[in-house]
């Protein structure tokens, strides 16, 4: 507790400050039209002047506000923390959707305690910001996940199928197996989308637009105020796999969680 505020909710309210201020600049900076940067892991891999300069404004105000706290960012190189608290940042995820002008994409920032590895991690608070849709999603440690003042609770199953998202990397090569893991699993549903932001993905499953989420070869910063969402609204986040080079992220409420899983732990 700091004052009468569990640290959680304090947490919470700076990351979606941030967020949103970080959205806004993001927003202007793709009116004024996108300049590409460089590419990264493959030539599809893109990162923009916009996804640096955001960092760049999300780190400098997490300096500002809670020194000795610790950085992980998708742009910029990592800090270690002092204080236990680390800050896990995607400037703006959905780089693609960015620089084609669709509308989808997110600032995501997520306060996690105990380092920066996904498996180890205990998240504390979440903020995805989608500026171009006027949407923030927000949530706290024990304090549920929030769209605005609206309080956020995933979908329990229907007998139309499920609605599912998933996500594909950069890398054709891993293309064809990514096909084969959707031919496994459309039989739970009622059909497919591939919206291009794992963070908004993941706050649609928390928001009950998606009934469940899966993807292979997300980076920690993909998903780390995601996953918070969706626990807090009631579901399920799993990763498995997580010693190959491709690790698998699993969400949905949790009887279509428990069912989605099976589906893909039997990937061959
Ligand atoms: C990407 C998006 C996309 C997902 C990719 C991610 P980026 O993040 O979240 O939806 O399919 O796996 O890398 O590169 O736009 O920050
Ligand atoms: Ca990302």
């Amino acid at each position: 507790m700091i004052g009468d505020q569990p640290v959680e909710v304090l947490l919470q309210e700076l990351a979606a400050d941030i967020a949103r201020e970080a959205g806004a600049l993001a927003r202007e900076r793709r009116a004024a039209g996108v300049a590409l940067a460089a590419t990264k892991s493959t030539l599809a891999d893109i990162v923009t002047e916009a996804d640096r300069e955001v960092e760049d404004l999300i780190r400098a105000r997490l300096t500002a506000e809670r020194p000795g706290d610790g950085f992980l960012g998708e742009e910029s190189g990592a800090a270690q923390s002092t204080t236990g608290v680390t800050w896990v940042v995607d400037p703006i995820d959905g780089t693609v959707n960015y620089a084609y002008g669709i509308p989808m994409y997110s600032v995501s920032i997520a306060a996690v305690e105990g380092g920066s590895d996904p498996d180890t991690w205990q998240p504390l608070a979440a903020a995805v910001c989608a500026p171009a849709i006027g949407e923030l999603f927000t949530a706290s440690h024990g304090g549920g996940a929030w769209l605005g003042d609206r309080r956020l609770a995933v979908t329990t199953e229907t007998p139309a199928g499920a609605l599912l998202a998933t996500g594909f990397g950069y890398d054709p090569s891993t293309h064809d197996g990514d096909l084969a893991t959707v031919r496994r699993v459309m039989p739970l549903a009622r059909d497919l989308r591939r919206g291009g932001s794992a963070a908004i993905d993941l706050a649609y499953v928390a928001a009950g637009r998606l009934d469940g989420y899966f993807e292979r070869g997300l980076n920690p910063w993909d998903f780390a105020a995601g996953a918070l969402l969706v626990t807090e609204a009631g579901g399920r986040l799993s990763r498995f796999d997580t010693t190959s080079s491709r690790p698998m992220v699993v969400a949905a409420g949790p009887a279509l969680h428990e069912r989605l899983s099976d589906l893909l732990h039997k990937e061959v």
